[in-house]
């Protein structure tokens, strides 16, 4: 069975508008650009042959950055695209193309469906591999790529004019300046409210996470990775992704993974993507780590919980933040209420929990054996994922 489309593609200097003619997957400038060729579409494997013509003048397709340009102001385009099934059995047990995806990407999913995404390219959970593939959303029609060194998969990775803005904390930390000098100097303050270090940190966290060595961990807020390379350069799990919702603070990992030869043979793959809407499959992940950085999100619940969704049976979870103490804490519970209602509304000073309400929020979200390490205002908690019953 051949099916015969067409899509018209209208340049205007270098922005391209697609016109779609058939409401088919072939509409995405990702899945265009990517040549994906093999989709499954209503339980059938419709491969597309995809061609270019051109009228009135001369017009350049580049396809990793998705620029046409055209010598003049008002080129018309013809991209011709033809779906023909190549086989007729359900697409899930066929598709070999789409089959790239191992059982480690297809961990990765839609953020707005949760639906696996469907890859092409080359197979890993390591950066080179990531940016040189693209990310299908059969449900949404939608697609997903690496932009600069991080894959995209916030709910707004494909909005060009629609906007949203985070809360003071998220946003402050998406500054160019701020990923900066986050680990030239910002990170060593927190040793004021007795954050051991980094060093002291990982190797505090390894001991929780022993139950999961060999497995993929998250590290969520990964800030300029700090964390990320010392969990790679354990050796403890067989892939390390490193997560953020700040553009700047990726690009500030890539940099210092690129520039650490030690990490050049781990899989290490970078995500941009919020807390609260975290683009893996449920039940997926072994490991999350999510250093000093329950405070800064948005919903801490809805970040627990979507911590909670994708991790394995057994899977463990590990976290740092402030606490109240000496700071807050003058012996007077009345006053301590208070103090603390006050800086919840203003959202100033570092935390605003107590580790009892800490392990309350694990529990709410379904972990079980909660376990806790306290030095001063720091606190690292633990928890698991109910083995299945
Ligand atoms: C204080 S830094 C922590 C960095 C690192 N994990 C550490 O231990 O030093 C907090 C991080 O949380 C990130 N963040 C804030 N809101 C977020 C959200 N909604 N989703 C994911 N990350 C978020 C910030 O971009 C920032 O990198």
């Amino acid at each position: 069975m051949v099916v015969e489309m067409a899509t018209t593609m209208r340049v205007m200097s270098s922005h391209v508008a697609l016109q779609r003619r058939f409401s088919l997957l072939i509409s995405s400038r990702n899945f265009l650009s990517r040549n994906i060729d093999t989709l499954p579409i209503q339980g059938r494997n419709l491969r597309f042959v995809i061609s270019y013509g051109v009228t009135k003048h001369h017009l350049m397709y580049t396809k990793s950055e998705h620029v046409m340009r055209s010598s003049s102001r008002r080129t018309v385009a013809r991209a011709m695209a033809t779906p023909v099934v190549v086989d007729s059995e359900p697409a899930s047990t066929v598709n070999k193309e789409a089959e790239v995806s191992t059982s480690d990407t297809e961990l990765l999913c839609c953020p707005i469906c949760f639906e696996p995404l469907i890859r092409k390219g080359p197979a890993g959970l390591n950066q080179a591999a990531v940016a040189r593939s693209a990310f299908f959303c059969a449900r949404c029609r939608k697609g997903y790529s690496t932009r600069d060194v991080y894959l995209d998969l916030t709910l707004l990775a494909t909005a060009k004019e629609y906007q949203e803005i985070q809360k003071p904390r998220t946003e402050l930390f998406r500054s160019p300046l701020v990923s900066f000098v986050y680990e030239r100097g910002w990170r060593q303050n927190f040793s004021i409210y007795g954050f051991p270090g980094p060093d002291e940190e990982v190797k505090m966290a390894q001991d929780f996470l022993k139950p999961t060595v060999g497995g993929v961990l998250l590290d969520v807020s990964c800030g300029s990775g700090l964390f990320t390379r010392r969990f790679a350069q354990s050796g403890d799990f067989k892939a390390v992704i490193a997560l953020d919702f700040s553009e700047n603070m990726l690009r500030q990992t890539y940099e210092f993974i690129k520039q650490d030869r030690s990490l050049t043979a781990v899989d290490i793959a970078l995500v941009r993507a919020d807390v609260g809407r975290l683009p893996f499959a449920t039940g997926s992940i072994d490991a999350v780590h999510a250093g000093a950085a329950l405070h800064c999100w948005t919903s801490p619940a809805a970040g627990v919980s979507e911590i909670s969704r994708i991790l394995k049976p057994g899977g463990v979870f590990v976290a740092t933040t402030y606490v109240l103490g000496p700071l807050l804490d003058f012996g007077n519970k009345e006053l301590h209420k208070i103090l603390k209602q006050a800086a919840l509304i203003s959202r100033l000073g570092p935390g605003y929990w107590d580790d009892a309400e800490l392990e309350e929020l694990f529990q709410i979200c379904g972990l079980v054996d909660i376990k806790s390490i306290r030095h001063r205002n720091f606190i690292m908690l633990s928890a698991c994922k109910p083995e299945q019953a």
